[in-house]
């Protein structure tokens, strides 16, 4: 007679799309226990739910630190994250107790770099306030000074952290014409010759950009990079824009650099908090566009990622290789 064997436990910390999960349920490996809500799941409940997994897959908005990975306990193989970004994760506690990390590069890489061209242009051309203006009444004529901003056309454009984002987003902008791609980073990268890119200091870029583009991850070297000293170094015309995560940047100084006209405007896909709270000073003012968060968020990317990261977490559970591991 057969032995029957024990199926793995894993939890899901949302809902997801449901390319993952049935990925999951028809792997016959695993019994999957979800916080089933489209919102975030309260830490109680996590660590609650995480109790005795095999395997969780979480969310960039759960923290999974020592106190969860205690509570998760022995079993735990596999952490699998539908995110890219990993800074939610404390990375030296999860080595020090041999659990594999999946995550979701490359897959959102095309949908991220045009939500941030979209932005940018949102930013600097002032699409916000030319919708607001059409619906309250303030488009009173066609008016030679009204609502200009910048194009890029002929401009210099800065990306901080030309990793995979960041390349996709410089190609893109290249097509509209930008003279100069500028870069920083910690090395030069070869693939910087497909768009021209000058691998330059960070105050070089800082202070010779039209567009300053932040695509970087999030690392103690990049938390609150961009402060007063890097925004005091901007042009006055120059357009600012980070897509990467919100602690990047120094929000009070941000708010003073774009109240004070020390740069032109800001777009802003990432904040801290996440959710910006609605009294935030940063929402009052009209050169700023915040969005919240979407910049992989195509119905197709996130079916992929939801895929991409179920995968991850069978290859962690059954031992074998996972299409996209983090290497720590
Ligand atoms: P990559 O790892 O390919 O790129 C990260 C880049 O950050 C690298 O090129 C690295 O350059 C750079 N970097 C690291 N440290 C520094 C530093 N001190 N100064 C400047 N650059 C630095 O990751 P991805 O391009 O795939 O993703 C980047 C980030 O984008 C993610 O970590 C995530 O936070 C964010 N993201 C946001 C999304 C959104 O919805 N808004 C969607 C997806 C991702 P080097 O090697 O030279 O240090
Ligand atoms: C990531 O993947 O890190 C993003 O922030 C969400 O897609």
């Amino acid at each position: 007679m057969q032995a029957v064997q024990k199926l793995m436990k894993v939890f899901i910390t949302r809902r997801i799309p449901p390319e993952g999960a049935k990925l999951l349920s028809q792997a016959g490996v695993c019994e999957v226990a979800q916080w089933d809500s489209d919102e975030p799941v309260p830490r109680a409940e996590l660590l609650k739910g995480v109790k005795g997994a095999h395997g969780i897959l979480c969310l960039l908005s759960d923290k999974i630190d020592a106190e969860l990975l205690d509570a998760a306990g022995p079993n735990l193989k596999v952490i699998s994250t539908l995110s890219v970004g990993f800074d939610h994760m404390a990375m030296d506690e999860i080595k020090k107790r041999g659990i594999r990390v999946g995550y979701t590069p490359d897959v959102l890489t095309d949908a991220t770099a045009e939500l941030t061209v979209a932005l940018l242009l949102a930013a600097a051309r002032r699409l916000p306030e030319g919708v607001e203006e059409v619906k309250n009444g303030g488009w009173s004529s066609w008016k030679p000074l009204w609502l200009c901003g910048y194009g890029l056309s002929g401009s210099t454009v800065g990306v901080v952290g030309l990793g995979r984002i960041g390349l996709a987003i410089a190609k893109r902008l290249k097509a509209f014409g930008v003279k100069r791609t500028l870069y920083s980073g910690r090395t030069a990268k070869a693939y910087a010759g497909e768009v021209g890119g000058e691998f330059v200091p960070l105050d070089t870029l800082v202070a010779e950009s039209d567009f300053v583009v932040v695509s970087c991850s999030l690392t103690p070297d990049t938390k609150g990079m961009c402060d007063q000293a890097f925004f005091s170094k901007m042009k006055k015309t120059a357009v600012f824009v980070n897509s990467s995560r919100g602690t990047v940047v120094n929000q009070e100084d941000l708010y003073q650099a774009l109240s004070t006209g020390q740069i032109a405007a800001a777009g802003l896909d990432v904040t801290t908090p996440e959710p910006l709270p609605t009294d935030h000073p940063l929402l009052t003012l009209k050169n700023c566009v915040v969005l919240p968060h979407i910049g992989s968020a195509t119905y197709s990317t996130r079916g992929v990622m939801a895929e991409l990261s179920a995968r991850n977490l069978l290859g962690g559970l059954q031992g074998t290789d996972m299409p996209s591991e983090l290497t720590f």
